[in-house]
């Protein structure tokens, strides 16, 4: 069992205390690589029970942790490769010895019961447990059950562990989940939200009980419909790093049940497993281009004060929406705004500027729609681009492509200082860029095409595409980002220049940073909202921003907006809305979640836009990742308060021209009367921790 997970589902089976003779394992059969289910086996025989389950397709085993010095036959005949692979331990109390065992052995995770967050002297030590085993990578895995209480439980615990990355749920769908007469409905919604909460509550592995398992009418095991809707949900959103745990004895000894008479369950989870809408999320090519980067942080790209690597350019490149949806909008002001402009447009030549043209993705979609257009144009194509680099490919494309030569002419310069005079004087009728981050504006992008209309060559009839642009927010539920944005307090504070010589960030400085991310173990807590604007010609000359955003109680805590990244899944928000909201309990928000819509262009009865934001999400879209904006201190939002975030952006330039833009953040929480219950710090002032050169 590796300790996060690979590309496939990981099943186990947990059978109370078998007892059998050893048998030597058969080293040949066991592969590292085959960890495709998981199965959670409980026995003191970890060699025997582990060569039953592999030998009928289950990953993994669980084995009771010795209580004391006592003689066992599996330590001297299982080589420390399948300790540290395929075992997890049990323990029925924390004890230190049991820990400080599965450390020598390797064992990448060890289970414990749940515990009451009044049992403080419990969670001090699972906190000291936690604290051995990450010493040794080692997870400390507590067993939890899909309630209200046994989640908070869960929560609390895990505050008391200082929010240790390796402390996490494991989550028991018992027989609670099944379906119920008349109140099927409110169960179905209740167990979906509380899913929802645990997702972003280090959701390591689920549990299936076989005592839970309905019988077909073949005699085979099958899950309740409750069950099977919660499975896949589990499936589709992290589907990637979960386990699965079955714990037996076999309630269905029926067609080939193996050694282990679980055979049957394990093939029905392998079932709806590998159903098509399950696979189409886990196995797509997409799927596996995003897998190194779920939940990884990275800082901003800055492509402004930066220059841009190739292999980044050609990353953008392969996104199969963001062009052809620029093609679509050029294609449109082609159609519609050019020819009211200009008259005639075959007799009228026609200014097109790309500014920020990279290595010219979008030289190449204006091109194809005046292909596309049909009806000849007279037309000029200027190609603007500040990093050298990429000058060096737009202009041997300019010389060797035959659609570029004579078309295009490549302009090295920044847009803010374009020198009019290197485009014959011309005036763009058409302006494309592609300057937009994950948070909208926070590349730039207002900056740089207000510079540009500084330089003359922007004229009242000059169309933009974008034409404007919204940044979005919601508040986020994650465990996992939170620890990793304070894993991020180790690595250096200036990655770009700095080397294994400069200071590391700290912890003030790592969590008032904002980081691109693909969000995956968390849970967007209410439906986003909108910040702000920005729109090309501007409407208004200033640049910083406010916004107070108040989120309601939302009994369904976002259930339908996933991770916050992704489209937003009317058919599981419906099943949630029937959750009342004197049901609603408490959720914990660890950080808010950016996003952005762009309309490129909007006349003539048509709107193209591209959006990372779920509501209005643009399929198979890869280009951007959310913008993850964490709280140094969790807030707790009871059910029924209010989660007011305020962002700032704000902008300083100096006397050169040069300057700064960043972004402050809080978030406060308020019951009905208006009692303050939480709120955070204001993060980042002044930029200090965090900025965007100018
Ligand atoms: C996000 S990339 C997009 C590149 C390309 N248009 C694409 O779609 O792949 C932004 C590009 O704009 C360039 N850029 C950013 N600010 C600029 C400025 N002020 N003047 C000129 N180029 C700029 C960057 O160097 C980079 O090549």
């Amino acid at each position: 069992m590796s300790s996060d997970g690979g590309g496939t589902l990981v099943v186990g089976l947990s059978i109370p205390e078998i007892q059998g003779t050893l048998i030597q394992a058969d080293a040949a059969f066991y592969d590292d690589s085959a960890l495709t289910h998981l199965l959670l086996y409980t026995s003191s025989d970890a060699a025997f029970l582990l060569q039953e389950a592999r030998a009928d397709g289950f990953d993994y085993i669980t084995c009771n942790l010795p209580k004391s010095l006592e003689p066992r036959t599996d330590v001297t005949s299982l080589d420390s490769r399948w300790w540290r692979t395929s075992i997890v331990g049990r323990m029925e109390t924390p004890s230190m010895q049991q820990m400080e065992w599965a450390q020598h052995m390797n064992i990448p995770a060890v289970l414990l019961p749940e515990v009451s967050p009044r049992d403080v002297d419990t969670c001090q030590k699972i906190a000291s447990l936690a604290l051995v085993a990450s010493a040794s990578n080692g997870q400390v895995w507590i067993q939890t059950r899909l309630t209200e209480d046994s989640i908070n439980a869960f929560d609390s615990l895990h505050r008391f562990c200082d929010g240790a990355s390796n402390v996490g749920m494991m989550l028991t769908l018992d027989n609670d989940v099944r379906d119920v007469g008349n109140d099927a409905q409110t169960l179905v919604a209740r167990q979906v939200v509380l899913l929802h909460k645990a997702i972003g509550s280090q959701l390591k592995a689920i549990c299936f009980p076989t005592s839970v398992f309905l019988t077909n009418k073949r005699g085979y095991p099958a899950l309740s419909k409750t069950h099977q809707v919660l499975f896949t949900e589990v499936l589709g959103r992290i589907g990637k790093t979960v386990r699965v745990l079955l714990e037996g004895p076999s309630k269905h000894e029926v067609g080939e049940c193996g050694k282990t008479k679980c055979v049957p369950y394990l093939q029905y989870i392998r079932h709806l497993r590998q159903r098509p809408e399950i696979a189409q999320i886990l196995d797509s090519p997409e799927a596996s281009l995003e897998e190194p980067y779920l939940d990884q942080l990275q800082r901003p790209l800055q492509p402004l004060a930066d220059q841009l690597e190739f292999q980044t350019y050609e990353t953008f490149e392969k996104d199969p929406v963001k062009y052809l949806q620029y093609q679509k909008a050029i294609l449109a002001v082609l159609r519609n705004g050019v020819a009211t402009i200009q008259g005639n447009p075959s007799q009228t030549r026609i200014t097109i500027m790309v500014v920020g043209a990279g290595r010219g993705p979008l030289v190449r979609v204006a091109l194809a729609a005046i292909a596309e257009l049909g009806t000849p144009l007279n037309f000029h194509i200027y190609a603007v681009e500040k990093n050298p680099s990429a000058v060096i490919y737009l202009e041997s494309l300019a010389r060797y492509d035959a659609s570029w030569k004579n078309a295009v002419t490549v302009v090295h310069s920044d847009m803010r200082q374009l020198d009019p005079h290197k485009l014959g004087n011309a005036q763009a009728d058409i302006v494309i860029s592609e300057l937009l981050g994950s948070f909208g504006d926070n590349e730039l992008c207002p900056e740089c095409l207000d510079g540009l209309i500084g330089t003359g060559v922007w004229k009242d009839t000059t169309v933009s595409i974008p034409s404007s642009y919204t940044a979005y927010l919601a508040p986020v539920s994650s465990m996992k980002l939170h620890s990793e944005a304070r894993a991020q307090s180790f690595f250096p504070a200036k990655p770009t220049s700095g080397g294994l010589d400069s200071a590391p960030m700290g912890v003030q400085c790592a969590m008032e940073t904002p980081y691109v991310v693909r969000t995956h173990a968390a849970s967007q807590t209410h439906p986003e909202q909108r910040c702000w604007s920005f729109a090309h010609p501007p409407v208004k000359r200033d640049k910083e921003r406010t916004c107070h955003l108040v989120f309601q109680p939302d009994p369904t805590h976002g259930a339908g907006s996933g991770s916050g990244y992704g489209p937003y899944d009317p058919a599981l928000a419906a099943i949630a809305q029937s959750m009342s909201t004197a049901d609603a309990g408490s959720i914990s928000v660890h950080g808010l979640v950016g996003s952005f819509e762009a309309i490129l262009y909007s006349g003539g009865g048509e709107e193209i836009t591209i959006s990372t934001r779920p509501k209005s999400f643009s399929v198979g879209m890869f280009s951007w990742f959310p913008l993850y904006f964490p709280l140094k201190e969790p807030l707790r939002v009871p059910g029924g308060a209010d989660i007011t975030c305020s962002v700032w952006r704000r902008t300083e330039t100096n006397s050169a021209g040069s300057g700064r833009v960043w972004y402050e953040w809080s978030a406060r929480v308020t019951d009905a009367m208006g009692t303050v219950l939480g709120q955070t710090h204001i993060h980042n002032p002044n930029g200090r921790s965090y900025n965007v050169t100018l």
